[in-house]
């Protein structure tokens, strides 16, 4: 963090937001930040982008809390899935066969992704098209959970990701942050829920948007993708050894 006023921020909305969290972690939460607040912000005298990790799997409510922590701590909020998604919409529209990685290899390297920024809410653009619309189908998830387990998609957005953590403050919500991606990150958070509060809030959110849904499936669904993400070869979602654990189930 910038300084110590940061952690403090961060430790205080946290505290607003999860109280849970803090009852839970506060001594480790408070030890890990105030400890590396005063040596992060300065690194051989230069001034450091701070980083925040948050893992966990889908519907654990790892955006719900970055946003709001990124809004408050006047820090950019980096959505890595949404990077996922993006390479699946490209997939998707040029008929890429998602079980051949010698089709996806080939495709990769016709994919420019960049992150803007737009009234502080990400932005993705691919090929020059901004498709921040289009990212959040069944489709596009489906199509971004087979995809994202092959070693040319995943490296591509990892370096575009570190790149993004370099030169801005950061918290930065995926699969992978504290393992892989930014394994020195200053404050890392293994976010999750059991498999039947994340389909309950997965199917309260469809029902409210008036469409149909079956809560079975929809926790078949969950099942299946945290089956995938957990057990692919690179990068599998996992908590870093550093990471705070934390049960959003009865949150
Ligand atoms: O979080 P999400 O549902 O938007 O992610 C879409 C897919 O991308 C998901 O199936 C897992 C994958 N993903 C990943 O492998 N690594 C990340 N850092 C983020 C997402």
């Amino acid at each position: 963090m910038k300084n110590n006023a940061d952690a403090l921020i961060f430790h205080t909305t946290i505290c607003v937001e999860a109280p849970q969290i803090v009852l839970m972690h506060r001594a480790k939460t408070a030890t890990l930040l105030f400890a590396r607040a005063s040596s992060a912000a300065l690194r051989n005298g230069e001034k450091m982008a701070v980083s925040i990790a948050i893992d966990g799997p889908a519907g654990a409510g790892k955006s719900t809390i970055a946003k709001l922590l990124a809004a408050k701590m006047n820090y950019i909020y980096v959505d890595t899935g949404a990077m996922y998604r993006a390479m699946a919409v490209y997939f998707t529209q040029n008929h890429v066969n998602p079980d051949d990685e010698r089709e996806i290899n080939a495709a990769v390297s016709n994919v420019d992704i960049t992150i803007e920024y737009m009234d502080g809410v990400q932005q993705v653009i691919l090929n020059g098209d901004n498709v921040t619309g289009l990212l959040r189908t069944e489709e596009t998830g489906k199509m971004a959970s087979k995809t994202s387990k092959y070693a040319a998609v995943r490296s591509k957005l990892v370096d575009l990701q570190r790149k993004l953590a370099k030169t801005t403050d950061v918290i930065m919500d995926g699969r992978d942050i504290g393992t892989t991606v930014l394994p020195d990150a200053f404050v890392k958070i293994y976010l999750t829920a059991s498999t039947q509060a994340r389909a309950k809030r997965r199917f309260d959110e469809l029902t409210q948007k008036g469409e149909q849904c079956n809560l079975e499936e929809i926790a078949a669904d969950i099942e299946s993708r945290d089956y995938a993400d957990m057990h692919r070869e690179i990068s599998p979602l996992k908590q870093a050894e550093d990471a705070i654990l934390v049960d959003t189930s009865d949150m």
